[in-house]
């Protein structure tokens, strides 16, 4: 086994921290801290990089901290649970800059708006759902997460980013006779604590949700105001599972500018969380449609921006995508770019798939000869411990 010594200088996408080999090579270290000096075993090898896992501790950043999940070396999910909180979020706030301006999302200027990532009020506890395992052998049932990067299977006695009902739930149904779980399950719990197994997509730190709800309504409101000669309004709300965020933009626009109309039209392809948004009382003046993003946007005409009511008065589009990790289709950024909304607000849970998205919405733009700026980069840490960020992005049309 070969051994090296380095100096972490900073935390990666995957979870890894970064160091340099003595050749000059990048050396991608599991569980190092910026700030460390460590010894470490390389792992994997390559002409352009080499992977390592810390040894020894030879000099201890300031910023390290001790883990306090018992988990934290076999588990994995955790990568950074060994990272001081504030660090993990200055490390966060420069992986989303940096993936954004590389990837061509935004120009160098432009990361410049990047100011605030809103932490979370809790650092563990915070997960409302999570899939789990289930193992039955010679000793009886045990529950566990898959170890990341891998299929082996990972015993837990408790998560620490679990809600503290949720893996004593998990155990009690993994065993059950009356509830018949999978092998792989998940269990949730709602606002009302009501504990669940399965279901469809919902956010799952109830306080960052709300921080991410206001957000978003805060700077769609903020847009709607800054245009007094638009009265009417339509609001397309993509991947909008449940209308979690659908509901929320709507109410305060209403609520804060009656003389506005709003209509809004969420898409959605899980059929159950449309039919939870349909039943929804807020649900008046929406459309909510169970299909797939791309195939809805083909079935539609063009956007209402730059078209008059029946009335003859003039209309403009906001339009809110929030994806799943895998990010939107070619297909889908073009069909975006198009509708030429006066205001787009991209909430990503995968900067990597957001900076290729938004890179090529804009290549659109700029052969429809649109122009379209920049207004706010904001980062939000829906998942202290882990390496995933959140984050949210917007883009106003320009007068032309
Ligand atoms: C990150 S979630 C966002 C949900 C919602 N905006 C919220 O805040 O709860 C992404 C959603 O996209 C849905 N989805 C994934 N691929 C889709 C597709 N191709 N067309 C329509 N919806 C899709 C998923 O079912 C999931 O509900």
């Amino acid at each position: 086994m070969i051994k090296v010594t380095t100096e972490i200088s900073r935390l990666a996408r995957g979870g890894r921290a970064v160091g340099r080999h003595t050749d000059g090579r990048v050396l991608f270290v599991a569980g190092g801290v910026p700030g460390d000096t460590v010894e470490a075993e390389v792992t994997l090898e390559s002409e352009r990089f080499l992977e390592a896992k810390v040894t020894k501790v030879l000099k201890a950043s300031p910023h390290r901290v001790a883990p306090p999940c018992p988990h934290f070396e076999t588990c994995g999910g955790c990568p950074w649970q060994n990272v001081s909180y504030s660090e993990q979020i200055a490390q966060k706030k420069s992986i989303l800059k940096d993936t954004l301006v590389r990837g061509k999302a935004v120009t160098k200027d432009e990361g410049e708006l990047f100011q605030e990532f809103i932490e979370s009020p809790k650092e563990f506890r915070y997960r409302s759902r999570v899939t789990l395992q289930k193992r039955t052998n010679g000793q009886g049932t045990e529950i566990g997460y898959s170890r990341r990067e891998s299929n082996e299977f990972v015993a837990i006695d408790d998560c620490l980013l679990a809600r503290e009902e949720l893996i004593p739930f998990a155990r009690e149904v993994s065993t059950s006779s009356a509830t018949k779980v999978r092998d792989r399950f998940q269990v949730a719990i709602d606002d009302n604590g009501k504990l669940s197994v399965g279901g469809a997509f919902t956010q799952v730190n109830f306080e960052q949700n709300q921080k991410l709800q206001s957000l978003v309504s805060d700077l769609i409101s903020s847009h709607v105001r800054s245009r007094p000669e638009i009265v009417h309004w339509h609001f397309l709300d993509l991947y909008c599972g449940n209308g979690n965020l659908t509901f929320p933009v709507i109410e305060k626009v209403r609520e804060e500018m009656p003389d506005k109309v709003m209509e809004a039209t969420g898409v959605e392809q899980t059929e159950e969380s449309i039919l939870d948004a349909r039943k929804n009382p807020r649900a008046q003046q929406c459309r909510f449609y169970a299909e797939d993003v791309e195939e809805w946007l083909v079935r539609q005409k063009s956007g209402p921006s730059g078209q008059v009511t029946k009335k003859g008065l003039p209309l403009d589009g906001v339009i809110l995508l929030d994806p799943p990790r895998v990010g939107c289709t070619k297909g889908v950024m073009m069909k975006i770019a198009r509708r030429k909304p006066s205001y787009i607000v991209y909430v990503s849970c995968d900067p990597a798939t957001q900076a290729r998205d938004l890179a090529r919405m804009r290549e659109t733009f700029s052969q429809m000869k649109v122009r379209y700026d920049v207004e706010s980069i904001i980062g939000l840490d829906l998942f202290p411990q882990t390496d995933h960020i959140e984050s949210v992005v917007t883009f106003r049309r320009k007068a032309n």
